[in-house]
């Protein structure tokens, strides 16, 4: 994307965003982990989302699906608040958001055709023919092509090829928006550019909203129409990938060089404010 089409994501993000997350307060007992996120998505657009380790990436997107509840603050996803929907209409608004879970989440006891099937399971009019030629194709995406993946189940694959497993199901979901939680951790380069592809193939062709979380800087910014940063819960910085990549933000810039190792100095801390 270029800086026209970014300015306007920014804008229709104020204006009319397709997810936005309200001072959003979640603790685990003593543990505050988000502190009052503020968070605007606009429709069409990819946000990328990075943090450290523990930071809350993982807990910010399961607010946007409501498989958490916030203690304080509101979460909404077009015009339905999330945090409070009744399950009828949530049940509603969920199948139109994909999650690739982190550790992808499959269903153990079943085969990977059942696997990438399941989202077909309830269009009972579909011919099994066709659900397979999907199946096949799904997973044609993500670069699994050896027929007898199909009857492999999740425990006899590796990582990588479960996670690619994970983004076949969710694509046959054909949602509306994707929360993808590090779609490329601990995968090889090749099969990572290929879900970077298919990232942004699912944006371009689907017009899908997405939500990024990653610590890959490459696949954020190949990926990416903006950027956030999670830290300490709360979003301490939000840009274009242009601008992002110029940045004098003491921690983005961290990330961006890689050495957000180390914790920040007295002097960081104070200019995050
Ligand atoms: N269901 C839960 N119950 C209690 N604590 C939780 C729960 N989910 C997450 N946490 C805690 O919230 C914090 C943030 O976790 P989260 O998984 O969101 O981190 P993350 O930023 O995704 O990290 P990573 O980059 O390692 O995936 C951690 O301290 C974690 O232990
Ligand atoms: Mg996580």
């Amino acid at each position: 994307m270029v800086g026209h089409a970014e300015s306007n994501f920014l804008n229709s993000a104020r204006e009319d965003p397709r997810i936005r997350l309200e001072d959003v307060h979640i603790a685990f007992g003593p543990n505050r982990v988000l502190r009052g996120v503020n968070l605007r998505i606009a429709k069409g657009e990819t946000l990328v989302v990075v943090g450290r380790s523990g930071e809350g990436k993982s807990v910010l997107l399961k607010h946007i699906i409501a498989l958490l509840r916030p203690d304080r603050g509101e979460v909404w996803i077009d015009d339905y608040r999330m945090d409070t929907l009744e399950m009828s209409l949530l049940t509603m608004v969920r199948k139109k958001v994909a999650m690739i879970f982190q550790g992808s989440a499959l269903f153990d006891s079943m085969t990977v055709e059942e696997n990438v099937a399941f989202p077909y399971r309830e269009e009972k009019r579909l011919p099994k023919k066709e659900i397979r030629e999907r199946v096949v194709e799904n997973l044609r995406r993500v670069h699994l092509t050896d027929p007898s993946v199909l009857e492999k189940k999740p425990a006899e694959l590796s990582g990588g090829m479960k996670k690619r497993v994970g983004v076949a199901r969710a694509l046959s979901m054909e949602p509306e928006i994707v929360l993808w939680d590090e779609p490329t951790t601990g995968l090889d380069p090749v099969t990572a550019d290929a879900i970077n592809d298919l990232i942004q193939e699912t944006q371009e062709h689907t017009g899908a909203t997405s939500v990024v979380v990653t610590h890959d800087m490459a696949s954020a910014f190949k990926v990416g129409d903006r950027m956030a940063l999670l830290h300490r819960g709360r979003i301490v910085y939000e840009g274009t990938i242009e601008e992002t990549q110029d940045t004098t933000h003491p921690l983005m810039r961290q990330f961006i060089d890689g050495t957000a190792t180390g914790p920040l100095t007295e002097e960081e801390e104070e200019d995050l404010g």
